[in-house]
């Protein structure tokens, strides 16, 4: 059971469905004291309506940047984001970041809570509602707690539970779990599946972890070293429900992850010497000074 590997730029159809989110063309510069930075550069995709998408690539490729644009909260410089089927009555998105994103003065109830109140559900269905996910995410006995007595761990479980009972159209998650050890992030990773497929919603997940891409993915977009663009997509075989665990041990498993690091590899070495390139640029311009 080989990865299907798609070549550079192109959008596979993998069905025939309206795609749930498309991006066409998009490219992001930023100008930074007279200098232009190009974040992303063209990048095309199309992402299915239930589908677990993940986007792996070197630190500073514009992975966050595209999330963010996808978010509404930036706006690309040139292409266009399509967002199909939103309703009225449930937000776009939700998202979760890599840090703590919840609120320190909040327990964890009022927390998980905050999407339903801002959105002034009755009292009744946001207890309902937020029990359920407080109990898929063994938050339950902490209802109480306020998020300084709980680990990292915990804390991203709240941002989960959170993130889920605001009942999105499309859930973005920017490595929300790149900040936990390794047994907690196998833990999280394990959670999160379990409650994603009670509710198969679209999902939008980032990661410069291989592992961590094909052990959650149903299709996975790998970028390129800046500025981003799309280097392969990757169909993950592997069926649902899913055990992290499991899946490591099998053969397939190691193929598609070696395979995705032999495309991942040029580009971290890229994205090295372009560290080193600007650091070596930044001291000329000192010295010319
Ligand atoms: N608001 C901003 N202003 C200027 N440059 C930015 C801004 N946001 C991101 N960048 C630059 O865009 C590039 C991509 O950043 P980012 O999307 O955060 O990458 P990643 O999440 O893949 O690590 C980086 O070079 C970063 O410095
Ligand atoms: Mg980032």
């Amino acid at each position: 059971m080989a990865a299907t590997l798609t070549t550079t730029g192109t959008v596979p159809a993998t069905t025939t469905t309206q795609p749930k989110i498309g991006v066409m063309g998009v490219s992001k510069r930023f100008t930074v004291s007279d200098r232009e930075v190009t974040a992303l550069d063209a990048v095309d995709l199309a992402i299915e309506p239930g589908q677990f998408f993940v986007i792996v690539g070197p630190s500073g490729c514009g992975k966050t940047t595209l999330l963010r644009i996808l978010a509404g909260l930036e706006d690309p410089t040139e292409g266009e984001v399509h967002l199909s089927g939103a309703s009225d009555d449930r937000p776009d998105n939700s998202m979760i970041f890599q840090g703590d994103s919840i609120f320190p003065w909040m327990t964890v109830r009022d927390n998980a809570s905050y999407g339903l109140t801002l959105r002034n559900r009755p009292a009744s269905e946001i207890r309902d509602v937020v029990d359920h996910y407080l109990d898929k995410t063994g938050l339950t006995q902490f209802a109480d707690a306020y998020p300084h007595q709980l680990s990292g761990g915990m804390r991203q479980r709240v941002s989960i539970a959170r993130a889920f009972a605001n009942d999105p159209d499309v859930l973005l998650m920017d490595e929300p779990f790149s900040a936990l050890d390794e047994q907690n992030k196998t833990l999280l990773q394990d959670e999160l599946l379990r409650i994603w497929e009670e509710t198969r919603k679209t999902v939008v997940f980032i990661t410069h972890s291989v592992d961590e891409a094909v052990s959650l993915g149903d299709r996975i977009m790998v970028m390129t070293a800046r500025p981003g663009r799309v280097k392969a997509f990757v169909d993950v075989p592997f069926e649902r429900p899913r055990s992290v665990l499991e899946l490591r041990q099998r053969p397939e498993y190691g193929e598609i992850v070696f395979d995705i690091w032999q495309q991942l590899r040029d580009e971290v070495t890229a994205s090295q010497q372009a560290s080193k390139d600007a650091a070596v640029a930044a001291r000329r311009r000192r010295w010319r000074r």
